[in-house]
């Protein structure tokens, strides 16, 4: 009788968690494309009516962002895809900014060694060299199915047709208007100050989208727009040329691959320090069950904070670009490893980050990335982080070609010691080199659930793009809410140093934060922002397709 009754309770608290997952975003049949603009996912989404698969609809999600989101949409940043096709095979593509072949170590420091303020942050000086373009095109190379012009046509009839502005956006242009004056001076298109409803047109995005229509990528990079590109940058004290133009190539990498419980995690590796992170973060929960706990409890935001430590220490003082420097993976990533680092752990008080090694070093990295989130009829999975660092990057606008210049310079230790824009502390993995990536945090992820591709997933943020992720990935996971559901649930952020936690604004309760400052957690008092903004998809039992789009901007997912 006794034990019936344990067996009926048992159910139906199952029957119940199961029920909690009703789908509460947008639910397609097909197809779908989250991204941060409606206009962006449409375009997307039109690709793949035609016919193009995911990674068609990749090349014109990206451009098309250009137009509709330039605050990180992009032809003059940099990026990198995680895909997973219909068939099970993954794999990343790198195509992140490079160092200016005339850049060294010490470039943005003073005769007495002291970081020059905004020398790697605002105008020509911080601009590294453009990789988006060469990443659409190998997309397009390895991986595409429709020709280039019929992908490309639609972002350039958009370019000309204009984009409305939103509230959000033209609350943007009006922050940063002065900085681009600043930088750009008062010819610039964006001098102009524009309101809720108005229509900003790029004709000469939709020139320069159309010539590499044309002339295919060599134009960006060895063409006339390159020329054009270089010497803008030039004339304006920069440092990249049309030889670091002409040099620039993409990497294909094998992805961080990791289990954690029951998923198969496909994420990116370094130059981003994203997958290594998260692989550390979730493995060194694995052994918690964090589930147990209630969602954004003082128990998981604790026991998440306590490997979001120690794994951003970690992260700040081994990652940088593979390709310059060695980075001990094998241990990293080893089960025993991460185990021991949770040894310090107690869920009675707080760990002090100067009690963690390895940490030299604390992070800065700028919020304003982009991400986009694609799924094809097929089943072939697409997820992409794109950036030009800064909100409108460098604010460096190049009129004549129609698109901002980013400021990634900054996302490399300028001085070892010394943070970047997100306060993040870089070693010396991550200084600069003559065409060396610098390290990044963006985390665009694949998860598969018992084989089949299950979730599509990453944010903008900086440093906290990391922590946003797996969040999202639990939140649906651990916490039975929905893509759309997960995607909106509040979040918090710790990166090892500054040794204090960061909670969205809304969503926590002072009961929450007093319980955690009752273990000595430091809890930023501040009005702090909102953290990330994720796109992401689910595929649900059924085969259908559910969105989850950040309402913390103008984020929509679309499909059919
Ligand atoms: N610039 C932001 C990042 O790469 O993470």
């Amino acid at each position: 009788m006794v034990f019936g009754l344990i067996f009926v309770l048992a159910f139906s608290f199952v029957q119940c968690r199961k029920a909690a997952v009703v789908p509460t975003g947008l639910v397609t049949d097909t197809a779908m494309v989250v991204s941060a603009r409606e206009e962006a996912s449409a375009i997307g989404v039109a690709i793949l009516k035609k016919g193009g698969n995911a990674f068609d609809a990749m090349i014109a999600t990206e451009l098309a962002l250009a137009v509709a989101y330039p605050y990180a949409g992009n032809l003059g940043g940099g990026g990198f895809m995680v895909y997973r096709k219909a068939n099970g095979d993954v794999g990343s593509l790198d195509y992140r900014e490079k160092a200016p072949l005339s850049s060294h170590k010490d470039m943005y420091l003073d005769s007495l060694g002291n970081v020059i303020p905004e020398m790697s942050t605002v105008g020509a000086t911080a601009v590294g060299v453009p990789g988006t373009i060469a990443g659409v095109f190998e997309v397009h190379a390895k991986m595409g199915s429709l020709p280039m012009d019929e992908i490309l046509q639609p972002v350039i009839e958009f370019a000309e047709k204009g984009v409305v502005v939103t509230k959000n956006q033209a609350e943007r242009l009006d922050r940063y208007r002065d900085q681009i004056i600043a930088v750009n001076g008062e010819e610039t298109l964006f001098y102009t100050k524009c309101v809720e409803g108005d229509t900003l047109y790029y004709p000469k995005l939709a020139s320069t989208l159309t010539r590499i229509m044309e002339n295919g990528r060599d134009e960006f990079y060895k063409g006339e727009t390159a020329k054009t590109l270089a010497a803008f940058i030039q004339e304006k004290g920069g440092f990249v040329t049309e030889e670091d133009l002409a040099r620039y190539e993409v990497v294909w990498r094998q992805p961080v691959i990791f289990k954690y419980k029951d998923l198969r995690i496909i994420s990116m590796s370094p130059p981003s320090s994203g997958g290594v992170t998260i692989n550390q973060i979730f493995k060194m929960i694995e052994p918690y069950d964090i589930g147990d706990y209630d969602q954004n409890s003082p128990e998981a935001i604790q026991l998440l904070t306590e490997a979001f430590r120690r794994a951003y220490a970690d992260r700040n003082y081994y990652l940088g670009d593979p390709d310059y420097v060695s980075i001990p993976l094998d241990f990293l990533l080893n089960d025993r490893y991460l185990k021991n680092r949770m040894e310090t752990f107690s869920i009675a008080k707080a760990t002090k980050s100067e009690d963690v090694s390895h940490g030299t070093v604390e992070i800065i990295e700028s919020a304003e990335t982009t991400h986009y989130s694609i799924v094809d009829a097929e089943g072939n999975a697409v997820s992409v982080t794109t950036t030009l660092n800064g909100a409108y990057g460098s604010k460096l606008y190049c009129d004549e070609l129609g698109f901002f210049l980013n400021n990634e310079m900054d996302d490399f230790s300028s001085k070892p010691g010394v943070p970047n824009m997100f306060g993040l502390i870089g070693a010396e993995a991550n200084s600069i080199a003559p065409e060396k990536r610098m390290l990044s945090s963006m985390t665009p992820t694949i998860v598969e659930k018992d084989g089949a591709l299950w979730l599509v997933v990453g944010t903008p943020g900086g440093s906290t793009i990391i922590t946003a992720v797996a969040q999202t990935i639990l939140n649906v996971h651990e916490f039975d809410l929905s893509m759309q559901q997960a995607v909106e649930a509040p979040r918090f952020h710790h990166q090892w140093l500054p040794d204090f936690i960061i909670f969205e604004p809304e969503g926590f309760p002072e009961s929450t934060k007093e319980a955690l400052k009752a273990k000595g957690y430091l809890i930023n008092e501040g009005r702090t922002p909102v953290i990330g903004k994720v796109d992401a998809i689910r595929v649900l039992a059924d085969g259908r397709l559910e969105g989850g789009a950040d309402p913390r901007g103008d984020d929509k997912a679309v499909g059919y």
